[in-house]
């Protein structure tokens, strides 16, 4: 189904919904200016070898360069803004009965759209926490200076004991933070429409959530400009980007 087609069944699942899980993926911050992970051509996969900047043995053989690329990608994200996609999910919270939001996204642009209670399966470029002792670090709200590039960076070293700083996202081969889990796994299971917009669903255990609500009987849409590994489970799939669909579903949803 193309963007210009908003079915009313749509609107009646959103309208009566009395819980509604949103699941979001990179594709929902493409339009602020963030890259995607798996886009052909703009990818960071396709640029750059996730084996090299997103596990935990990465770090331990290069600390700096993953420093360094994370805190690049950090001032990058920092430079962005919040879309209509992200006022959007906000603004669908204060519609629904409840509404969880579950993201992939590691940029806090949902938080700064003013969502709340945000589930970040995949951690925080803000939260920073020590490879050692696991202690949360505060960096600076503002961008690197000079914005790195990229380039090598030397961690900061932990001020309780010593080791270094490490990037709060979730790598490749780490467990997603079990509470954030437990919670979106029990959203999933209990609502009755789950929305996943812009995510490749190639990612377990993210990938799950979707099918938790459907075995649950809840109606699962997608909302992707190309098609992914969710389509066949979708009860219906809009092929559009976020920015422009979301505001479009909510003034048809909820006329003011
Ligand atoms: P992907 O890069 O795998 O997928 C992005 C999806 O967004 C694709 O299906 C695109 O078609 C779609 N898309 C692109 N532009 C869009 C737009 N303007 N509106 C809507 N959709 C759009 O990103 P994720 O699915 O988020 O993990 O990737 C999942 C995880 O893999 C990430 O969280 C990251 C990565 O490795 C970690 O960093 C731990």
């Amino acid at each position: 189904m193309t963007d210009h087609q908003l079915p009313g069944a749509l609107l009646a699942w959103l309208r009566g919904a009395a819980h509604i899980v949103v699941l979001t993926g990179a594709g929902v911050s493409q339009e602020s200016g963030i890259p995607t992970f798996r886009d052909t051509l703009s990818g960071f996969w396709s640029r750059f070898d996730p084996m090299q900047l997103a596990t935990p043995e990465a770090f331990d053989a290069d600390p700096s360069l993953v420093w360094g690329w994370y805190e690049w990608r950090r001032s990058q994200v920092l430079g962005c803004q919040p879309i209509a996609a992200h006022r959007a999910i906000a603004e669908l919270a204060s519609h629904a009965r409840k509404l969880t939001l579950v993201t992939q996204n590691v940029d806090g642009l949902h938080e700064r759209a003013g969502s709340r209670d945000v589930l970040c399966l995949h951690g925080s470029l803000h939260r920073p926490y020590c490879r050692g002792c696991r202690s949360t670090y505060a960096l600076p709200q503002e961008a690197p200076d000079p914005a790195p590039s990229g380039q090598p960076m030397r961690p900061p070293a932990c001020p309780s004991c010593g080791d270094h700083i490490r990037p709060g996202v979730v790598w490749f081969g780490e467990m997603l933070p079990a509470e954030t889990w437990a919670a979106s796994e029990e959203a999933a299971d209990a609502c009755d429409l789950l929305l996943s917009i812009g995510t490749s669903s190639l990612v377990y255990p993210a990938t799950a959530l979707p099918e938790i609500a459907h075995r649950n009987g809840a109606k699962v849409v997608q909302i992707n400009p190309e098609p992914t590994s969710l389509d066949p489970l979708a009860d219906l799939n809009l092929r559009g980007t976020a920015a422009r669909l979301l505001p479009r579903l909510l003034r048809a949803a909820w006329p003011s």
